[in-house]
Parts: C-alpha cells; sequence; structure tokens
C-alpha cells in the first residue's frame, strides 16, 4: 500500500511523501505496541483526574514515535501530547497524538488510534495527516493537495445536504463538570435538529469518519493541535470543510472545530451560533 507514486512529485513534494511515507509506517509500529497493551490486564492506567486518563501505551507509543522521528528527521521539531517537545530548525513541526482515544482504549472500546499530523512552517499548513486505528486496521492518510485515502483507496466526504437527516459527532472536555464552557449548550441546541449524535470517543477518528462520509459533520471545542493536526487535512482532502464555530478560518492553535461535508457546514455553523 502506498500514499501517492513517488513519480508524481517534484524535489520538495518528494520531501513531503517521504515524510507521508514514513508516517505510515511509524503509526503501524506504534499501533502494535497499543494493541499489545488493549484489552489487557497488565495494562496500567493513570488518573491525571477521574475523566482523564493516561496509560503506560500511551508512553510506550509516544516513546516509541518520538525516537524513531529524531532517529529519521533529527531537523523536525516535535510536539506531542504525553510531554515530549524537541525544537529543531528543519522546517517541519510534528504533532503526535501518541493514542487518541484513551479512555476508549481503557475501557476496551475498540475506537483509538495513532494520529500524526506534520506542519510545514513555510506553507503555515499541515501537509502531511495519518490517522490509524490498529485494531480495525484503518489507515487514513493525506497529503495536501493529493486527496485523502483510507487503506490506499480514495475516500470522499457524503453527499447529503440537509442537516436534519445528518449524523454529526461531538465530544465534551475534561474539565466538564467544572465549566460552563462544557459543550452542553451546544449539544442542546444541535441535537433536536439532527438524525443523531455519536460520541465516538476519539477526535481523529471522529474527523477521519468525516472524511470518508461515516459521519456528515463534527464540533468539538477545547481540543489540542496533536487531536486535530492530522484529521483536519485529511477532511480537507476528502472534499469536506473545516472551520470553526463562527465560520472562521480554521486554525491549529484554536481550540475549537466544526467539520463537515461542506453541504451541510453553514447549517451547523448556524445551529452552533443558536440561530
Ligand atoms: C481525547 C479524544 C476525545 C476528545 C478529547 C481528547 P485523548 O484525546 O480525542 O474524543 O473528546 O477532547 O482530549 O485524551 O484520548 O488523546
Ligand atoms: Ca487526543
Ligand atoms: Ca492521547
Amino acid at each position: 500500500m502506498s500514499l501517492i507514486s513517488r513519480s508524481a512529485w517534484g524535489s520538495n513534494s518528494k520531501m513531503t511523501a517521504d515524510i507521508a511515507e514514513f508516517a505510515r509506517e511509524l503509526s503501524i509500529e506504534a499501533g502494535k505496541i497499543l494493541l499489545r497493551g488493549f484489552r489487557s490486564s497488565k495494562t496500567i492506567v493513570s488518573y491525571k483526574s477521574n475523566t482523564n486518563l493516561v496509560t503506560d501505551a500511551d508512553r510506550a507509543s509516544e516513546d516509541f514515535l518520538v525516537s524513531q522521528i529524531s532517529e529519521r528527521f533529527p531537523q523536525h521539531a516535535i510536539i506531542a501530547e504525553e510531554g515530549s517537545r524537541k525544537d529543531a530548525p528543519g522546517g517541519y513541526i510534528w504533532y503526535v497524538d501518541p493514542l487518541d482515544g484513551t479512555n476508549n482504549f481503557a475501557h476496551g472500546l475498540p475506537f483509538f488510534c495513532v494520529s500524526l499530523g506534520i506542519y510545514s512552517i513555510q506553507l503555515k499548513r499541515v501537509v502531511v495527516g495519518v490517522v490509524y486505528n490498529p485494531f480495525l486496521n484503518e489507515m487514513f492518510t493525506a497529503i495536501r493537495g493529493s486527496g485523502a485515502f483510507l487503506n490506499g483507496e480514495r475516500i470522499r466526504v457524503s453527499s447529503l445536504d440537509d442537516i436534519g437527516i445528518s449524523i454529526v459527532a461531538t465530544g465534551f472536555p475534561y474539565d466538564k463538570a467544572v465549566s460552563e464552557n462544557n459543550n452542553l449548550k451546544e449539544f442542546n441546541r444541535i441535537l433536536p435538529k439532527i438524525q443523531g449524535i455519536r460520541r465516538m470517543g476519539s477526535a481523529a477518528i471522529d474527523l477521519s469518519y468525516v472524511a470518508c462520509g461515516r459521519l456528515d459533520g463534527y464540533w468539538e471545542g477545547k481540543l489540542q493541535p496533536w487531536d486535530i493536526a492530522a484529521g483536519s487535512l485529511i477532511v480537507e482532502e476528502a472534499g469536506g470543510r473545516v472551520s470553526r464555530y463562527d465560520g472562521g478560518e480554521f486554525r491549529l492553535d484554536y481550540p475549537e472545530i466544526a467539520a463537515s461535508n461542506g453541504r451541510i457546514h453553514d447549517q451547523l455553523i448556524a445551529l452552533l451560533a443558536g440561530r
């Protein structure tokens, strides 16, 4: 399985293709680490809070990913969820979520993944996105400008244009018990107006499912760049749209995202605003 034929790339683009292929291979290896701990009584769960967990599998996956990226691309910077930070002048930042969907993982639910989003400082954009669910063996990939793929097959967003018959996913922040900004307002506005809401428990999988048309939309706040770097590119490359809740330009350092198949985007934005 290859992301895209190398011959289609010029010199800069060959760099992007090399990064993409490496990220894809790495996510498969990190996925094996996760599978070893999945539904295993040996997995150690630590509680950052009642809602926010971390397991030894998160840490083992992150250690593996960070060491491999540093070895292959020593000039690339890395920002990973469980604390790894590396500054480097090479023009790319790897946003690494070594296990997106930790709560699912810790409960034996099979919606979790490795998410790798590679940002080009020159282009000010994510240029490569890889989201891999090792349990379902589903590999979502995208290179900017070259489409989005699931296990090597091109994917596209759904074509539905009425939000009233759509299925949309969302998520709730870890501080939901103590913060008023906990998505319940948006949830209450949107739930009665659509066919259904899903709470998959992995932002990267939510976005990938919008990209392949299983979901028509997704919104969530209080996210981090490693949750959404890869998935946002995969949605765009599948023909969908990502923005802020107010419809403004999506940015990685802005914590909220509204994603959709494009056709229902304005309807989703209107519902988020309570219109
Ligand atoms: C979480 C998942 C979840 C989302 C949270 C994220 P984690 O990431 O993506 O779906 O609702 O906001 O923090 O902690 O499992 O890597
Ligand atoms: Ca995450
Ligand atoms: Ca994580």
